[in-house]
Parts: C-alpha cells; sequence; structure tokens
C-alpha cells in the first residue's frame, strides 16, 4: 500500500510531468477521459477542468489512493473513482481518451494492460501516456541494489525481482502495432530531479523509489537503517549531481 497522505505532498515532479502530458492534446471540453493509476488525484483534477462537459473516471488498485483522492476531488462534479487493476479494469462507458503518469511501470505484462486499454476506448480514442522508461533511475537502482547486496540486509532480499517494467519505445511501438493502434509515437526523455536537500530527497525517496525496497523490511529500525545508508552513499559518491533521481521518461502517444 502507499503512503498516499505523504505522495500527495511530495509529487509535484509528478504532476509537472503530467502536466505536461496533458497539454499534448487540444481538449474539446466534452471528451470522456480515463486517468489511469489516478493516485491521489492531482491530475484527476486538471482534466476534470480540461472537460466540463465530460467525465473522467480516476482508476487506482491502491485502497490508500483513491481514498485521498476521493477527499481531493469531492468538490468536483465530473470525476467517478474506481477502485481497480487498471489491466482489468470496466468502465461505465467508452472513453475517448486514456491518460496515464507515472503508474504504467508498476505493471510488468504491458500487452495485457493494453488491450484493456483498447477494449474501453471508443473508436477514434487515445492513450497519452507517460512513464518510467528504459534506463530510469539507472543510477539510485544501482546504489540501492547494492545496499540489499550487504551481509546485514541481503537475507531480505531472496527471490528479489524489479517491480518496475522500465520498457523501452521499439517494444512499446511493437506491441501498440500489433494490438491495432495506429498513429504512434513513442519516445524517451532524459528528466532528471533534483530535491533541495537532504530531508525532502530523503522523504521523496522513501515514499516513492525505495518502496519496493522498504516493503521487504520488516520492522522500522532497519528501514531507516536502509534509509540512512542509501543518504550516505549518494552523499559521498554523489558529490557533484547530490540529490538527483536520475529520471528517463518513456512517452506514449496513439490512436484506436
Ligand atoms: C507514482 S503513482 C502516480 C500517481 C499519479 N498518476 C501521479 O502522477 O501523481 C503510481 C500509481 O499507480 C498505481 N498503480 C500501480 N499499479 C497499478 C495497477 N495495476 N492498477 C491501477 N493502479 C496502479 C499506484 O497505486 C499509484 O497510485
Amino acid at each position: 500500500m502507499w503512503d498516499a497522505e505523504t505522495y500527495d505532498l511530495v509529487s509535484s515532479i509528478q504532476e509537472a510531468w503530467g502536466r505536461k502530458v496533458i497539454n499534448w492534446r487540444v481538449w474539446q471540453g466534452n471528451e470522456n477521459v480515463m486517468d489511469a493509476g489516478c493516485g491521489t488525484g492531482r491530475l484527476t483534477k486538471v482534466l476534470a477542468q480540461k472537460v466540463p462537459a465530460g467525465m473522467v473516471y480516476g482508476v487506482d488498485i491502491d485502497r490508500n489512493m483513491i481514498e485521498v483522492a476521493a477527499r481531493n476531488l469531492k468538490d468536483i462534479g465530473n470525476v467517478m473513482l474506481i477502485e481497480s487493476d487498471i489491466s482489468s479494469a470496466k468502465l461505465p462507458a467508452k472513453v475517448d481518451v486514456i491518460f496515464s503518469n507515472a503508474a504504467i511501470h508498476w505493471i510488468q505484462d504491458h500487452q495485457g494492460l493494453f488491450e484493456n486499454f483498447w477494449q474501453l476506448l471508443g473508436s477514434n480514442g487515445e492513450i497519452m501516456i507517460q512513464c518510467g522508461g528504459h534506463g530510469n533511475l539507472g543510477n539510485i537502482i544501482s546504489i540501492l541494489d547494492g545496499i540489499r547486496h550487504r551481509d546485514e540486509f541481503k537475507r531480505f532480499f531472496t527471490g528479489w525481482q524489479e517491480s518496475w517494467y522500465f520498457a523501452n519505445p521499439e517494444e512499446t511501438s511493437r506491441l501498440l502495432q500489433d494490438i491495432g493502434f495506429k498513429d504512434i509515437e513513442a519516445y524517451l526523455t532524459e528528466d532528471s530531479a533534483t530535491l533541495g536537500n537532504r530531508n525532502s530527497f530523503a522523504l521523496f525517496a522513501k515514499t516513492v523509489v525505495m518502496k519496493p525496497y522498504l516493503a521487504r523490511l520488516p520492522d522500522q529500525e532497519l528501514k531507516d537503517k536502509f534509509l540512512e545508508s542509501f543518504l550516505n552513499e549518494i552523499e559521498s559518491n554523489h558529490k557533484s549531481r547530490c540529490w538527483v533521481m536520475d529520471y528517463v521518461r518513456l512517452n506514449i502517444r496513439a490512436k484506436k
């Protein structure tokens, strides 16, 4: 489960990415939209403002996220929140746009996901997606992996499998093409983010990028130790680019 309260506070980086994706489209104002993996609804709200005569379905698998989204969006009439896996979600009506930001790299089976998106879209519907792409967080992950292999932690990481799937544009284009999508665009952008200081980096890291690692550790003392080791490693080895998340985003746009 996500710490949705903290995510809501620290996710201005994700919100900025998502706002750019929303601006890829010239909105008519009456579209039905799915926000796939809507989190706490910060971008669902922006979408709802773009389509005052349409409807936005915010879908997320995590109950904490849906609860905070419900609070954030309580005054917005054209939003419906649905707690569901976006790979199998059903919606009350076909949608014109499926938007997704910083979410689908948490899903390994992109073929199944895009097949479901195909079913949910009306004719001429489009997908507008940004997620972690090939090479995302390469530096951060190599530091985290170094720490999880240390003697004090390694017994908690047996059978470890990467939680994320950072696809590359070529395989994404091929998948979409095979399903039947047209006008496919898929490309990577480097979009590193710098956090202000050790504390803000720590809060962001433990809420977002360290989530799968910390979830393996059985108590708070071990989690704190793992976090401290990570921060010390970053500070000592990366002085020139301290408190940087080396993000690489995969941008995906295609039509049904
Ligand atoms: C980093 S958050 C991004 C939230 C929001 N889109 C944003 O940009 O702030 C990733 C979200 O994807 C959701 N998610 C991950 N896998 C999912 C799945 N299979 N179905 C639905 N939501 C999923 C998580 O619960 C989480 O809320």
